[in-house]
């Protein structure tokens, strides 16, 4: 029998709210008829305590740090990580078997090519254009070129158009670092892994052969594994409210890429190490930017710290801290940058204000101290996000087209203006 809870209001009425238990036994009181039966809404700025979904694809547990995606620990998905096993597992639901990996492995790279039309939107930009722009225009741009992807009618064809989402998406992102740095396109290769062909489209160049290091090819990996789905951040969420009013995949993932490059959310990955840039120059020490961060008159936060949902350690931070040990030795880098993201860690982690708002590193601490070491420039981490990112909103897409209690997106307000006035000609008025 289904546990209810009550709700007594000020007018005196009261209503029966159903109480619905998740496969982890959270909880969630459903609202669904309040405003229908009592006139009343709920207020909840930032969607901080509302629940807009059932969903199967992640969990995370942010009291202790747990993330899964469809069941699976993180941590395991990480060990020997494959990118495109994981996109299929959170768009599908079950990892593939050998067979179907290769055919959805196979799909992604007949996908890789952009209609040749399209390069030529990349000269409408100019050289500084943030490569983030340059992304979101091109994924909206793709809904030009695959009609049949309009609505909701593009379930149909979602088994194709995710293809071309993961695999045109590298792409892109690779013309437009080589775009901002003024050198020629480099075309995709099919035989090269996901990883492996990302790389050599935007390091490779026709006057001189290309060595990839399978080092910097399993980091790259782990890195797209970790970004690959976060259940209803502010990005997922966009793609859903987007593709609630049947606007095509392509249109919602590139309003997701817009969510993203905000520095509160995927953005803080290239403002952690501009922060860090700015310490490492500044040479005063890091006292003065904790002491900056806990002063509730400056606007300075401490970029990589702090989650609307972790409130112990980001298990996919402890993952990359690891990492980073790993590659930046293997490749024999020294980064100062890594020396203070130490150091301020373990301040920041004693320290009362801190500790009192349960404020820990998130991956994005981490995440800018291995692109470095990758030889991917500061503008291009943000990007590299969305790269990851892709296979989960897809997912995030489906699920949502998949279920019938879903709706179109429309939140209520509790109005706060003007009430009722008269219209003042402009002649009248002082
Ligand atoms: N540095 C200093 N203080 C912080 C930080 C920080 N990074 N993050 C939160 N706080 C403080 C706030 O000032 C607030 O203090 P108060 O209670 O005295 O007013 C308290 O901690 C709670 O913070 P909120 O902003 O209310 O928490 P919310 O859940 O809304 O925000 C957010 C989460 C946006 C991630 C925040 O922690 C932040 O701005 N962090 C820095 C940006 C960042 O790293 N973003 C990436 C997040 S992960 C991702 O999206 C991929």
């Amino acid at each position: 029998m289904t546990e209810m809870a009550k709700l007594s209001l000020p007018d005196g009425k009261s209503m029966e709210l159903p109480v619905l238990t998740g496969s982890e036994n959270e909880k969630a009181i459903d609202i669904s008829d309040l405003r229908k039966k009592t006139g009343y809404i709920t207020l909840d700025p930032g969607f901080a305590n509302t629940g807009v979904c059932e969903s199967k694809i992640s969990y995370i547990d942010g009291e202790h740090g747990i993330l899964r995606y469809r069941g699976f620990p993180i941590e395991e998905l990480a060990e020997n990580p494959s990118f495109v096993e994981v996109a299929y597992l959170l768009i599908n639901g079950e990892l593939p078997n050998k067979m179907q990996l290769e055919n959805f492995a196979d799909r992604i790279s007949l996908h890789s090519m952009i209609h040749e039309d399209m390069r030529h939107f990349f000269e409408g930009f100019s050289q500084n254009s943030h490569p983030m722009v340059i992304l979101s225009a091109m994924i909206s741009s793709l809904s030009a070129y695959y009609s049949e992807a309009s609505g909701k009618a593009s379930m149909e064809d979602l088994e194709i158009n995710s293809a071309r989402l993961i695999a045109k998406i590298s792409t892109i992102a690779a013309f437009s670092y080589k775009k901002s740095v003024g050198q020629p396109f480099v075309y995709p290769r099919d035989e090269l892994s996901y990883s492996a062909n990302f790389l050599n489209m935007m390091f490779s160049v026709p006057a001189e052969p290309f060595e990839l290091d399978p080092e910097i090819e399993r980091s790259l990996e782990l890195l797209l594994v970790l970004h690959a789905d976060h259940e209803q951040n502010c990005s997922a969420s966009t793609v859903r409210v987007v593709g609630s009013s049947e606007a095509n995949v392509y249109a919602s993932v590139a309003s997701g890429i817009l969510a993203l490059w905000g520095p509160l959310h995927g953005g803080a990955n290239q403002q952690v190490v501009q922060m860090l840039q700015k310490i490492h120059m500044d040479g005063t020490g890091i006292s003065k930017y904790i002491e900056k961060a806990k002063n509730q008159y400056s606007n300075f936060r401490l970029m990589g710290f702090g989650h609307r949902v972790y409130k112990n350690f980001d298990p996919r931070a402890k993952i990359l801290k690891n990492e980073c040990d790993r590659i930046l030795s293997k490749l024999g880098i020294n980064d100062p940058l890594l020396d203070i993201a130490l150091e301020l860690e373990e301040i920041a982690l004693s320290d009362d204000y801190f500790i009192e708002r349960k404020l820990y590193p998130t991956l994005d601490f981490y995440t800018g101290i291995i692109y470095r070491a990758l030889g991917i420039p500061l503008n291009m981490f943000t990007v590299m996000f969305v790269l990851g990112r892709v296979p989960g909103w897809i997912a995030q897409w489906k699920e949502m087209h998949e279920d019938a209690k879903q709706k179109i997106a429309r939140p209520r307000q509790l109005y706060t203006g003007q009430t009722k006035r008269k219209y003042v000609p402009i002649a009248e008025r002082v």
